[in-house]
């Protein structure tokens, strides 16, 4: 293998750079060349990329963001889409390439290896952590901890002023970023996709903590549950009462990426970049039950809701 590509795709995700940089210094042990795609897949059919050196990733293992920068690029799907794509990499010559992103990345990434031959690795980076193949996605534990920190100083004034807060999480359909914040927040409350929930009980619950003695009410509720907006309105009519809330948006998804997080993606971008010179591709890594592993990336399929059940089940214990 003497050329490789390497681009992020879709959301991103805190620990991008620190995957980059695994592929690019593993790659240069190779004595690879590696051609950086910039802004995903956008890149690809607009043709803009860079040559790498071991150097051009100094410095960004605690970078948030990617240095590639990333795009959503749904065209990619389509025929007019896919045209100027297959122009680039044909002019590229590459032997092979590492996409690192979610699962729209990765139905990218199966389309390239269907319709062009072109062998792919793919590194799981999202915050949401709803790729089926690794217990852990890039990101995720980052993104976890932003929304700790603020849970955390929302639950200050809640008590301070005896309030009811709604604090909507991002996960797209997926609870477990959601899950996971209440738990590590001693959180009053939590709303998932995956378990419907009743407005009525909620408020009757939030009630009948106060009458317990409680200082406040915090409900984090995952943005595939509900808009925060909706909840609190529901709440308000049916407390009569004034209620918070706080949408954390994409504050999730920036800053530095924590320990955790550049560790695995180090972990997940070298064991890539090695498969793909092993000759193996079309597959995923991932890291199951803390060992290495790679699944196919094609038949990704959704993934289960078993953690996030695991959580919520904890959940009805702590509050
Ligand atoms: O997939 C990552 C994610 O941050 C989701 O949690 C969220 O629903 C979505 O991306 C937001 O997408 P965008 O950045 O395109 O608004």
């Amino acid at each position: 293998m003497k050329r490789i590509g390497v681009l992020t795709g879709g959301g991103d995700a805190a620990g991008m750079n620190p995957a980059l940089r695994a592929v690019v210094r593993t790659a240069w042990r190779h004595k690879a060349e590696v051609i950086g795609i910039r802004r995903g897949w956008l890149g690809l059919a607009e043709g803009t990329y860079e040559t790498m050196t071991a150097g051009s990733v100094s410095g960004i293992l605690g970078q948030g963001g990617t240095i590639l920068r990333t795009f959503r690029y749904p065209e990619f799907a389509t025929d007019e889409g896919t045209a100027p794509v297959a122009k680039t990499i044909k002019e590229l010559k590459l032997d092979g390439m590492v996409v690192i992103g979610g699962d729209g990345s990765f139905r990218g990434a199966t389309k390239l290896t269907k319709e062009f031959g072109l062998p792919v690795v793919g590194v799981p980076a999202t915050i949401d952590n709803d790729i089926p193949g690794t217990d852990i996605s890039i990101g995720f534990d980052t993104a976890l901890n932003i929304a700790i920190e603020a849970v955390d100083k929302v639950r200050d004034t809640a008590t301070s002023h005896g309030r009811i807060f709604v604090i909507e999480v991002m996960g797209r359909e997926y609870g477990l970023l959601a899950a996971q914040t209440a738990i590590a927040t001693g959180a009053e409350e939590v709303l998932l996709p995956e378990i419907p929930f009743d407005m009525n009980d909620l408020a009757r619950r939030i009630k009948d903590g106060y009458a317990r003695g409680k200082q406040h009410a915090i409900i984090v509720v995952a943005e595939g549950a509900g808009k925060a907006s909706y909840i609190t309105f529901e709440l308000q009519e049916r407390l009569q009462r004034g209620v918070r809330m706080v949408v954390l948006g994409h504050v999730q998804r920036g800053g530095a990426p924590s320990g955790y997080d550049r560790i695995l993606a180090s972990r997940l971008g070298h064991h890539a970049t090695e498969l793909l010179f092993e000759g193996k591709h079309g597959i995923m890594v991932g890291l199951v039950a803390n060992k290495l592993t790679t699944s196919s990336l094609e038949k990704k399929g959704k993934v289960s809701p078993k953690s996030v059940l695991r959580d919520a089940k904890l959940m009805e214990y702590l509050v």
